[in-house]
């Protein structure tokens, strides 16, 4: 992969997900909105030997996203785009259910920000008839979250979002594959106040990642025993689910 575009990667999986790719040739897209965290990343892959070209932003603002974009792909014709942006929020410690407001954010950055990242490259790609797009959901996308509602929401939609868009490009040489982490190290999780079973460091599953986007796997999730569970959650009876997930059920730290 020459020429690569991450968003979310001034922290956690995205910017694990750049260390991995940078290399000499390689030319790498990082967005995030931190403008320290970025510049932070960016040395490392530079001492890497990759050219680095940083956007930062919010992926909600479309015209900032897509110039960025449009300028990148003019000058590195896209070979591979990570839309892994993301936020987790949930119930607050002794709330029920996250607010409307946390929802729609969740929602609108999740989701829709990733869509709007995909449609700015993916005319680029088709033109050229090749090229992959890797959209970053989440077991909970599969297995809902009681604690986080929106977020499970907006992963099941990616999920099914990135499952129809493979679908629709076969034979235009442009590739999809959906990832579905579970528990990663990351701030994300600093702020999970919760059990985290089977969580691993955001370099292996950046690892996990690049192993099953060269395999074109329609959709990458890990660790195997989550991923198996979570699939078969919707053809177990709600009381044994709702059992078995008790030790894990958690709320969301406060933003600092
Ligand atoms: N960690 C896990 O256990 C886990 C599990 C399943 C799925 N995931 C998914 O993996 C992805 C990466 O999460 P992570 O664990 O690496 O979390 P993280 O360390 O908090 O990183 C999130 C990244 O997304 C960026 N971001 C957030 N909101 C943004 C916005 N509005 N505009 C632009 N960039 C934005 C952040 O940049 P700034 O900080 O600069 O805003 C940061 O680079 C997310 O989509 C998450 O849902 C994570």
């Amino acid at each position: 992969m020459a020429n690569v575009v991450i968003t979310g990667a001034s922290s956690g999986i995205g910017a694990a997900l750049a260390r991995f790719y940078a290399g000499p040739g390689v030319a790498l897209g990082v967005i995030g909105q931190a403008a320290g965290r970025l510049e932070a990343v960016s040395g490392g892959l530079r001492a890497a030997g990759a050219q680095v070209s940083q956007g930062v932003f919010d992926v909600r603002d479309r015209a900032a996203l897509e110039g960025f974009l449009a300028a990148f792909d003019a000058r590195h014709p896209i070979d591979l785009l990570i839309a892994n942006a993301g936020v987790l929020d949930g119930r607050r410690d002794g709330s029920v259910l996250e607010t409307a407001e946390s929802a729609r954010r969740v929602i609108g950055i999740n989701l829709l920000g990733a869509v709007d990242t995909v449609q700015a490259v993916l005319p680029g790609m088709v033109a050229r008839g090749r090229g992959h797009i890797v959209l970053v959901s989440s077991l909970a996308g599969l297995s809902a979250l009681p604690d986080a509602p929106a977020y499970s929401a907006s992963k099941a939609g990616l999920l099914a979002y990135g499952r129809g868009l493979r679908a629709a490009l076969v034979g235009t040489g442009v590739r999809v594959s959906v990832v579905c982490p579970g528990y990663v190290a990351s701030a994300m999780t600093d702020s999970h106040i919760g059990k985290q079973p089977g969580k691993i460091s955001a370099d292996d599953a950046a690892r996990l990642m690049a192993a099953g986007i060269a395999r074109n796997r329609a959709v990458i999730g890990f660790p195997r025993l989550l991923y198996f569970l979570a699939l078969i959650t919707p053809f177990i009876p709600e009381a044994i689910t709702r059992l078995a997930t008790r030790d894990i059920r958690f709320h969301v730290a406060p933003p600092d």
